[in-house]
C-alpha cells in the first residue's frame, strides 16, 4: 500500500525550515504532496502561484514529491488525493495550541486522516516566513533561510 502525505502551508515564501520537514517527511511517506494553501487570517506577499512556483523549484530534486495549490479545505483536497495523512511541523511549544486545535478540526471533518507532527532541526526552531521577509525587506541577507531562488524572487518582489 502507498501511503500518501499532503504537507501544507502558506509558504510564503518556502524556507529552509520546511525544506528540514519535506526531506524528513520524504523518508517517511511514499510519496509527499507540499501544498500551498491558504489560510484566511494571512495575506501573503506572493501569489498562489509565485509561492507555488518557488515550492516546485524547491522540491524538484526529490523524486517522491510533488506540489500543488488548493483554495478550499485541506481535508477536501487530502481526500481527493488519496492521502491518509497530513504532516505539520513542530517547532517548539509555541506551535502546539494552534497545530493541537487544527489537527483535530480536522480530525472531526475527516476520521480517516491523521495528523502526524515532525520536529524539524533546532537550528530552524526560530525561523518563520514573516521573519524572512521583513528581514529582506530591510535590506539584510536571507541567504541562511532560504534557497537561492527564494532569493532572487525576494529581490525582485521587492524591487517591483
Ligand atoms: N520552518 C520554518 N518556518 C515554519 C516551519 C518550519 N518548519 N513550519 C511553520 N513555519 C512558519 C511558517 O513560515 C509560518 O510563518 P508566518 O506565520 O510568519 O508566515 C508559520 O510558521 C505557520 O505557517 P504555516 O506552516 O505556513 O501554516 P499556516 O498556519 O500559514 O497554514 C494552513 C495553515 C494553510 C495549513 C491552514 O490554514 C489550512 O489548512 N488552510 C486550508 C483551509 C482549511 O482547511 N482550513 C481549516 C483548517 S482546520
Amino acid at each position: 500500500m502507498t501511503t500518501i502525505a499532503v504537507y501544507p502551508g502558506t509558504f510564503d515564501p518556502i524556507t529552509n525550515g520546511h525544506l528540514d520537514v519535506i526531506h524528513r517527511a520524504r523518508e517517511i511517506f511514499d510519496q509527499v504532496i507540499v501544498l500551498v494553501a491558504s489560510n484566511t487570517s494571512k495575506s501573503p506577499m506572493f501569489g498562489s502561484e509565485e509561492r507555488l512556483d518557488m515550492v516546485k523549484a524547491a522540491v524538484k530534486k526529490y523524486r517522491n514529491v510533488r506540489a500543488d495549490n488548493f483554495e478550499g479545505l485541506l481535508v477536501d483536497f487530502t481526500r481527493k488525493k488519496k492521502a491518509t495523512v497530513i504532516v505539520r511541523g513542530l517547532r517548539a511549544l509555541s506551535d502546539f495550541e494552534y497545530e493541537f486545535q487544527m489537527a483535530l478540526t480536522n480530525r472531526k471533518l475527516a476520521g480517516e486522516i491523521t495528523t502526524v507532527f515532525l520536529v524539524p532541526h533546532e537550528k530552524f526552531t526560530y525561523l518563520n516566513s514573516s521573519l524572512v521577509r521583513e528581514v529582506s525587506r530591510l535590506g539584510g541577507n536571507v541567504s541562511q533561510f532560504v534557497p537561492p531562488h527564494v532569493m532572487k524572487a525576494l529581490r525582485k518582489k521587492l524591487r517591483g
